[in-house]
């Protein structure tokens, strides 16, 4: 039997080849699945500004308020051109997605572009690298949170959580009780819907602009010129180095083509708000790091755990500015962490509807139309994670899956030019072929600049999803079903 919502194969795709690995979804059908899950179906309402917002709420946090202080240090005063660096990666990966998310707007991303263009196996490779890069990085996210929150704490109440209940176990701690906590606060706001979902995000990512804002006006009046010399103290390989860790800063600019089955226009919108996103983005952490270097010498950057809230504070001489950087940091860090956790169920809502993860990722609860079950599961696991196991370099293996999906992301846009000129496409990445494979370069470049540690993980996560795959996906996926049928179908047509 088919799965409910699933349409037939479309004769215009060549016929799939019997390899279940290489076999492919042709993009007709992964459209017209679009929205249907087990049980009901997902609901159309997120605008162009709401789906910018998503993609705008996953990316701006931890990046900018955390770790550019750490990359301070590594690149000097050039620490914005690292940005710039990180960002022009960004820039030519997220061409390729406006132009898939506009063809192709389901929710599954880069994993479903995989499936139409290069097969099962490596879509499941894909969807496996997207949950490093959402769900594991969501939980890294979520433990950073509560250093900013103990920070506010301080600042306003003059009480800090005590180590017991804010690090996991071998850090010193029994549990991370914040990042359980704004884990399941986001939890509780996911399962009221979609519609309000954007609304909560929305106001979120408002007040971390409006605080990053509140910084650069501040900062600028602190600005020396002497701290801008010399400009790359450290050499040009120390500025890679430290684009490869701002890379981190990027990753969520993807998240709104999570949302294609949500979103109201998504062939018109999806493109459009990638695009936004992540020239905003760039624009203010471009401008933040400016003015941060500029108001302070780039040898303090090393040690100081709050950069720009010590930035706020020198300006003014008045502690109040440090608190209410502090008061933004939490908000932006809660929205990175509600729009991945977002982001996560919807990509493992397509999975499970194409039969390669359970199928109660893809049940939609009727009232709401949301996937219920799906969120509850990715929650509480993302939030027992971040409580209890010490990430350490799992999470520093997010950026290399990302890169990796991004990577497939612009072999994807080449394969499937080639193979399907015909498409109709809302949003066409320009001076083709040369953007995405630019685009694949340097994101191989940026993979080849992480440390040995990171690929021993990232293979070893990599080994963990093959298993999964093969014990799992490979028969239960339901073109596999397809394909029995067929065969039943053609040898009771033989006998006859
Ligand atoms: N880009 C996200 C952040 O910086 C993951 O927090």
């Amino acid at each position: 039997m088919l799965d409910q919502g699933q349409a037939p194969p479309l004769a215009s795709e060549s016929p799939r080849p019997l390899n279940p690995l290489l076999r492919r979804k042709p993009v007709e059908q992964l459209v017209s699945e679009g929205g249907q899950g087990e049980g009901g179906a997902l609901k159309r309402s997120l605008t162009m500004w709401q789906l910018t917002m998503i993609s705008i709420g996953a990316t701006l946090g931890t990046g900018i308020f955390v770790v550019l202080g750490e990359a301070t240090p590594i690149a000097g005063p050039a620490v914005w051109i690292a940005f710039i660096v990180a960002g022009l990666t960004a820039l030519f990966s997220a061409l390729s997605y406006a132009e898939l998310a506009g063809s192709i707007p389901v929710s599954g991303s880069s994993y479903s572009y995989a499936y139409a263009t290069m097969g099962e196996l490596i879509a499941w490779v894909c969807g496996w690298c997207l949950v490093l890069e959402y769900g594991v990085s969501v939980a890294a996210v979520a433990v950073g949170w509560g250093q900013y929150l103990n920070e506010l704490l301080d600042g306003t109440l003059g009480i800090t959580i005590p180590q017991g209940f804010s690090a996991p176990l071998g850090e010193g701690g029994y549990i991370n009780m914040p990042a359980l906590v704004v884990v399941l606060l986001c939890m509780v706001f996911l399962l009221r819907g979609t519609k309000e979902s954007a609304r909560i995000n929305s106001i979120m990512v408002g007040i971390k602009i409006v605080t990053l804002v509140i910084f650069i006006v501040i900062g600028f009046m602190g600005i020396k010129a002497g701290n801008y010399t010399p400009l790359a103290p450290l050499g040009v390989t120390a500025i890679g180095t430290a684009a490869s860790m701002l890379f981190f800063s990027y990753i969520g600019f993807d998240a709104a083509s999570t949302a294609g089955e949500e979103a109201k226009n998504p062939k018109r919108d999806l493109p459009r708000a990638i695009m936004l996103s992540l020239l905003i983005v760039t624009a203010l952490y471009c401008l933040v790091a400016v003015v941060a270097v500029g108001a302070m010498p780039w040898q303090d950057f090393e040690g100081s755990e709050a950069a720009l809230a010590q930035i706020m504070e020198n300006v003014t001489g008045n502690a109040f500015w440090s608190v209410v950087l502090a008061a933004g940091a939490v908000v932006a860090i809660a929205s990175v962490v509600f729009a991945v956790l977002y982001g996560q169920t919807r990509i493992l809502f397509a999975m499970a509807r194409d039969g390669l993860m359970p199928k109660a990722f893809a049940k939609v609860d009727e009232k709401t139309g949301t996937p219920k079950a799906n969120t509850i599961i990715v929650c509480l696991f993302c939030g027992l994670l971040a409580a209890f196991i010490p990430l350490g370099e799992l999470a520093n293996a997010t950026s290399i899956g990302t890169l990796f999906a991004f990577g497939l992301v612009n072999v994807a846009v080449v394969i499937l030019r080639y193979t399907r000129p015909d498409m109709n496409r809302t949003f066409k990445v320009a001076l083709f072929p040369a953007t995405p494979i630019v685009g694949f370069i340097l994101c191989a470049y940026l993979m080849l600049t992480l440390p040995g540690i990171t690929w021993l993980v990232f293979g070893g996560w990599m080994a963990v999803g093959l298993v999964i795959y093969f014990f799992y996906g490979m028969r239960r996926s339901s073109l596999a079903t397809v394909a029995a049928v067929t065969a039943l179908v053609a040898e009771a047509a033989e006998q006859k």
